[in-house]
């Protein structure tokens, strides 16, 4: 049984979690009860195949790189930054990115983590991945150097940012299909970080749920728009170099930056559908360009009206998050988020952008920069929140996620 085929990150048998479990089961009530459950796993052996249960599938977790960058992204997102306690050194950070790992590596192929309160409620791991990204002082107190971007972004005119709600030391970016795996993963990864750090923020996100639409189709935001479709494809050379970063302990990770970005739902619906389409150049319906029709027609930004202005306006956000350098292109997984609505407003709702970029001050700052100084979207959205993470690079059996940091 696998994922569907449309990440990067095949997903593995769920038949090893049976033996697994069966194996939980012989050692637990002995052979004879052990052979019965056999049966009844099996009793319908000599019929069809039943639908694979989307709780069954498996995002692998060693690798060359960290899962939950180039893996479809999961209807589920949990972002948790912590703040490392005032004594914790470097070797207290290799311990707990071991024990960490240890508990990522077996939640995520749906195994229990060790001492788990739970366990029952790790058997579905439902895609589950655990994705770890570094703040600064977590390099500083790894003693590490670099990289030259990993700081706090600065400031753009547009920023509202709460403290509460950015930063951090230590990022975990749990994802899965299911919103019960992935409050049971968080649970057991903080209860193990609880000597070393406390929790800074919690942004919880979601996307459409599995099987609701064809695995493939772009996300669409709260404002209703098809948001994701202009992105680097995973495990193409593109997405290669957009991503991966290629030098010192981050070599093979990836920068990631985290923005809670406000979404004003209501005088978004004082605006026409027309006047909807202009602010970001797309069409609502298929994500389209306005020059086009469909979602991934390339846009005609020298296309004019009968009256001789662009099709697609200089203001919306199509045009202005567009750059002519083939530098300033980012990798968005974003998910939306909503708080729902206190008195007299309706909703308190927006996105959770994350992006990840091999080098952030070189790939998403002028991004940034373009759309603080023009772009109409802005008139509806608000960054309240804003951190940088360093995501180190993945690791293989017996190894840890930071240790071409911290050894
Ligand atoms: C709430 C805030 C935001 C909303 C609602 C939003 C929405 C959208 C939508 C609907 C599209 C068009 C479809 C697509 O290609 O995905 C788009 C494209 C894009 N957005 Fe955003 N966006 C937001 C914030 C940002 C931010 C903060 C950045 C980066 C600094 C950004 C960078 C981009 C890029 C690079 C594209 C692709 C442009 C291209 O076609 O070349 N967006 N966004």
């Amino acid at each position: 049984m696998t994922a569907p085929d449309h990440g990067a990150r095949a997903a593995r048998s769920g038949s090893t979690r049976r033996q697994f479990l069966l194996g939980g089961a012989v050692a637990g009530v002995g052979a004879a009860a052990a052979i019965g459950a056999d049966t009844a796993l099996n009793a319908s052996a000599d019929q069809p195949p039943s639908a694979p249960l989307n709780g069954d599938l498996t995002v692998p977790f060693h690798g060359a790189h960290q899962a939950g960058i180039d893996t479809a992204a999961q209807a589920h997102g949990l972002f948790v930054a912590l703040d490392l306690h005032d004594g914790t050194d470097r070797a207290d950070l290799t311990r707990m990115m071991r024990i960490l790992t240890d508990d990522a590596a077996r939640l995520t192929q749906g195994v229990p983590a060790l001492a788990d309160s739970e366990p029952e409620l790790a058997a579905a791991p439902a895609r589950l991945t655990v994705t770890f990204g570094f703040g600064p002082r977590f390099v500083e107190r790894a003693r590490g150097t670099g990289p030259d971007w990993l700081r706090p972004l600065p400031s753009f005119s547009i920023d509202r940012l709460v403290p509460e709600l950015g930063d951090g030391d230590l990022l975990l970016q749990i994802a899965a299909d299911d919103p019960l795996t992935v409050a049971h993963a968080s649970r057991m990864l903080l209860k193990d970080t609880r000597s070393f750090a406390s929790v800074r923020w919690t942004q919880q996100g979601f996307r459409r749920a599995h099987g609701t639409v064809a695995p493939g189709t772009t996300m669409r935001n709260l404002f209703g728009q098809v948001d994701g479709t202009t992105n680097p494809a995973p495990g193409t050379p593109d997405f290669d170099r957009v991503v991966w970063a290629g030098e010192g302990w981050l070599a093979g990770g990836t920068g990631m930056v985290v923005r809670r970005i406000r979404m004003d739902l209501d005088t978004w619906d004082e605006l026409d559908r027309g006047g909807r389409e202009q602010s970001v150049g797309r069409y609502l319906a298929v994500g389209a360009p306005l020059t086009g029709t469909d979602e991934f027609d390339e846009p005609d930004f020298a296309a004019t009206t009968a009256i001789g202005f662009p099709v697609i306006p200089e203001f919306s956000h199509l045009r202005r998050a567009r750059s002519e350098n083939p530098d300033e292109r980012i990798f968005r997984r974003a998910y939306n988020y909503d708080d729902g609505g206190a008195g007299a407003q309706v909703s308190d709702a927006g996105l959770i952008f994350v992006s990840f970029q091999a080098d952030v001050d070189r790939q998403f700052v002028p991004l940034q920069r373009r759309l603080d100084q023009l772009d109409l979207l802005n008139q509806w959205t608000v960054p309240i929140g804003s951190a940088v993470f360093a995501t180190p690079p993945g690791c293989g059996e017996g190894g840890f996620i930071g240790e071409s940091l911290l050894t």
